[in-house]
């Protein structure tokens, strides 16, 4: 098993960041065109961030599960608590966005920031010590 970049999931991310028309970058909504768009539509809103959940759910199972088989196989401690921190937090803020009732800025915002921070900062820290580990299953 190992754990190769997954472009057709960062494309997806891209896709829902464009989707919510926050650019990157912007710290407000004040000039900005989008907010006729459909980044005031609750049910773009609420479909954004189930999937963003389900990609979560479904790419932080397989990086796990490979951090617990490379683990196993160095026989100690695990190298990857603070990677399955960030995975936890992340987690943690899409899951507070269920409860919203309406799209608010700030709600739009923190969901810009999660895939920039996801994209920019998780991969190219994180997940890019587990490419190219593999592992025998
Ligand atoms: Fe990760």
């Amino acid at each position: 098993m190992t754990l190769e970049s997954d472009h057709p999931m960062e494309e997806k991310l891209v896709r829902i960041r464009e989707s919510l028309g926050c650019p990157k970058g912007k710290s407000d909504c004040s000039g900005c065109e989008s907010l006729t768009g459909d980044c005031r539509s609750m049910v773009n809103f609420e479909y954004n961030v189930i999937e963003l959940f389900d990609l979560m759910l479904r790419r932080f199972s397989k990086e796990e599960e490979l951090m617990h088989l490379i683990d196993a196989r160095r026989g100690r401690d695990s190298q990857f608590e603070s990677h399955k921190e960030s995975h936890a937090d992340m987690m943690r803020q899409v899951s507070e966005l269920f409860a919203v009732d309406h799209p608010s800025h700030l709600k739009i915002k923190t969901i810009c920031n999660l895939i920039d921070y996801w994209l920019y900062e998780h991969v190219p820290t994180h997940d890019v010590l587990l490419q190219g580990v593999g592992t025998r299953i």
